[in-house]
């Protein structure tokens, strides 16, 4: 039934349908309800970013997976999950302008954050890339997060897609990166339940005022 929003809130029992509205029309045609948006330069971002999207579609959000370069629009009402890696301490600079750019959009959200960085299960590592993280997003004073958080990430010398100057530097013969052996510490069952921690804050969203949305 269009209109309709069911809001039982509990991981298995969460069931959301599509409110009726014009805005946003997703590929299905359907209006699409959160959107993900990833900056990846290796891909990795981009592989969590659909794990989450495959969680949150399986509580039956319409939901779309875009790179920030392929992300034209933000609909009023559609709900934001961002992603990015750190590199060197910073976020990527497309990251920083599609903030930018969107500035007026995502200031009306209250978006999920997650940040690829840390490699190695260091207490250290993830403490330090939290507090680059948060460096990084506090540039954008109007972004208000629902939630950020610092994931594990992965580093494989043999696959990375770098951007210059970096590209420049991974190729110096010396550089103490090339000799670290290859890492992933993306923990996709912690990923899994915060798409489902994610889910249900979208559901308790929606039941507040699903038809003014
Ligand atoms: C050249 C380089 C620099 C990096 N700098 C940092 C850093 O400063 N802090 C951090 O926590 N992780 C750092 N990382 C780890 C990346 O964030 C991690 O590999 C991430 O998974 C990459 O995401 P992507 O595959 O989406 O580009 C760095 C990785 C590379 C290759």
């Amino acid at each position: 039934m269009a209109g309709t929003t069911w809001c039982a809130i509990g991981r298995a029992e969460l069931r959301i349908r599509n409110v009726a509205g014009g805005v946003g029309l997703g590929e299905s045609g359907m209006r699409t309800q959160v959107l993900i948006a990833y900056c990846t330069r290796s891909g990795s971002t981009a592989e969590v970013a659909e794990a989450i999207g495959k969680t949150l579609r399986e509580t039956g959000l319409v939901v779309e997976v875009k790179s920030i370069a392929e992300v034209d629009a933000i609909a009023p009402g559609t709900e934001v999950v961002l992603g990015a890696a750190l590199y060197i301490g910073h976020l990527p600079k497309e990251f920083h302008q599609f903030l930018n750019r969107f500035e007026a959009e995502l200031g009306k959200v209250r978006p999920w954050v997650f940040v690829l960085g840390p490699t190695e299960r260091e207490r250290k590592q993830f403490a330090a890339a939290e507090e680059q993280a948060r460096k990084e997003l506090g540039k954008h004073p109007s972004l208000h997060p629902a939630d950020m958080r610092v994931l594990g990430g992965k580093f494989d010398p043999a696959s990375l897609k770098l951007a210059f100057p970096m590209k420049l530097i991974m190729k110096v013969p010396g550089n103490p990166l090339r000799k670290v052996p290859a890492t992933d510490i993306r923990d996709w069952e912690w990923i899994h339940r915060w798409a489902g921690a994610i889910a249900e804050e979208i559901a308790a969203r929606m039941c507040v005022s699903p038809m003014i949305r």
